[in-house]
């Protein structure tokens, strides 16, 4: 069974899934082999996809109890060999291996797959498995369509299986505090009328991937799994593995760094607004990767509608720089900010000076805030004080609420199956929020401002 070529191809395989053809796999098959040495109450998995994000996923869960691993599957045959090492060092028992995640579900008994392929990849793959009964948790970006995102909600419906979305802040205990109890039960920030957020990479972080050519797949079955472009059979060894491994630059295959980070940070403006945006404006350029076929700097303005008043959000992500902290979302009120991000340094919460101290001080005998700092005026001669507000005092978050990034997110969706807890990233919360995402490159490349209409963000 092992890395035989899949029976259909790519292009035949979607035009027989629901995707291309309102078709249904079907539950699996009488083939199906039993997961040796589980037990009863074992969940048994699949990994569709061993690249760089597998690796994390698989890290985040090894230390839940009551897993049994059972098969992999990924077009580059190291890739899937080293997840088998790392399940045998790790365990001391062998998984199955495959090439085609078609094949993996067909011939194995599995409750859950994870699906950490390229982008492109995510819609196939996620209804594929719900189809043959498995419950799913897939990467984010849901899919580089919206399309395809949408697909992957159908069949979550439709098959009653669980289909939870790696946006993984949403089980972040850090997130959830400031959501749940800093934002909603104390209000600290006031009304939010601005958000802000970025990802900013240098550009030693932008560079083209690249691998020892002997471990790569060959042209046929780069070509069977769809890393040719659209029709066009002509492309070489070569640009058929920088695709390959290039997947991000590619317009058909990902939709860019504005989906890659940009999907992590503006799905925690409309989780912590609890709406979607009303309007999308952007400008993009391919101001360094001039060859990129997507932009390599983006800045983007969401405008929102709240229960307390109209807010404005900001984004950007930028290839080239660094500069400005990396990566955060922040929540800017009128009695406070808060600054987030999966990173813990570079997480701050600021007190603006005509807040209620009362009630800061009151946060902080409760426990719920740290005061690190009371804000200090900028000193020199060059300080135009009438010009400057008073400079904010800085808290911190409480001690307690750290975990891995991956790691609450993966539990939750094990949780969820085991019937203890509901999933914190369905796929129709999901794409409640991601929809508005799908429409930045389009106003980036329209120069015009897309008023969101039903059409344009529905489920
Ligand atoms: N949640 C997060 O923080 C986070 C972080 C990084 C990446 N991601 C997401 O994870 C996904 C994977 O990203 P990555 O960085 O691991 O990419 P990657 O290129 O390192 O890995 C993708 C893997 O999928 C395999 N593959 C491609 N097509 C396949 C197919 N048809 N069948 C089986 N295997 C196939 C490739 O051989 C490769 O091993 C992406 O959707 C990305 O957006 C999420």
């Amino acid at each position: 069974m092992d890395f035989e070529l899949p029976r259909l191809s790519r292009r035949e395989f979607l035009s027989k899934s629901s995707i291309g053809a309102g078709l249904v796999l079907g539950t699996p098959s009488i083939l199906k082999a039993k997961a040796p040495g589980a037990t009863g109450d074992d969940i048994r998995v699949g990994f569709i996809g061993c690249g760089k994000q597998h690796e994390v996923l698989f890290n985040a869960m090894v230390n839940i109890p009551g897993i049994r691993y059972v098969a992999a599957c990924d077009i580059m045959k190291a890739r899937v060999g080293r997840t088998f090492s790392a399940i045998k060092s790790r365990f001391d028992y062998n998984i199955n291996r495959y090439l085609s995640a078609e094949e993996m579900l067909e011939k194995e008994d599995l409750d859950a797959v994870f699906v950490s392929t390229p982008d492109f990849w995510h819609a196939p793959h996620t209804v594929m498995a719900l189809e043959a009964g498995c419950h799913v948790y897939c990467e984010k970006m849901m899919s580089n369509t919206i399309e395809g995102a949408r697909s992957m909600v159908a069949a979550m419906d439709r098959t009653g299986k669980l289909c939870q979305i790696g946006h993984q802040r949403r089980s972040n205990p850090r997130y959830q505090f400031v959501l749940n109890e800093l934002i909603q039960k104390e209000n600290v920030c006031g009304q939010i009328i601005n958000l802000n957020g970025q990802w900013n990479r240098a550009l030693s972080s932008s560079q083209d991937i690249v691998s020892k050519p002997s471990i790569l797949p060959e042209a046929e079955i780069l070509r069977e799994y769809g890393f040719n472009a659209g029709a066009d059979h002509t492309l070489n060894l070569e640009e058929l593995r920088h695709r390959f491994l290039n997947w991000r630059f590619y317009t058909d295959l990902s939709g860019g760094p504005i989906s890659d980070l940009g999907a992590h940070q503006i799905d925690i403006f409309n989780w912590f607004l609890g709406t979607q945006p009303k309007s999308v404006m952007a400008s993009g350029g391919r101001s360094y990767f001039k060859d990129r076929e997507h932009f390599d700097n983006v800045m983007c303005i969401f405008e929102y509608e709240t229960p307390l008043g109209s807010a404005r959000a900001f984004y950007q992500v930028l290839t080239t720089t660094s500069s400005g902290g990396g990566y955060y979302e922040t929540f800017m009120g009128t009695d406070g900010t808060i600054e987030m991000s999966e990173r813990e340094a570079y997480t701050n919460i600021y007190k603006e000076s005509g807040a209620d101290s009362t009630k800061w001080d009151e946060l902080v005998r409760r426990g719920l805030l740290k005061k690190e700092s009371a804000g200090v005026a900028a000193g020199g001669t060059d300080a135009i004080a009438s010009y400057e507000s008073a400079p904010p005092d800085k808290y911190a978050l409480p001690g307690g609420l750290s975990k891995q990034p991956h790691t609450p997110h993966v539990e939750n969706f094990y949780g969820a199956i085991r019937g203890v807890t509901k999933l914190t990233c369905d796929a129709r919360h999901a794409l409640e929020s991601e929809a508005p995402i799908y429409w930045v490159n389009p106003a980036a490349n329209s120069h015009e401002i897309i008023n969101f209409t039903e059409e344009h963000l529905h489920t």
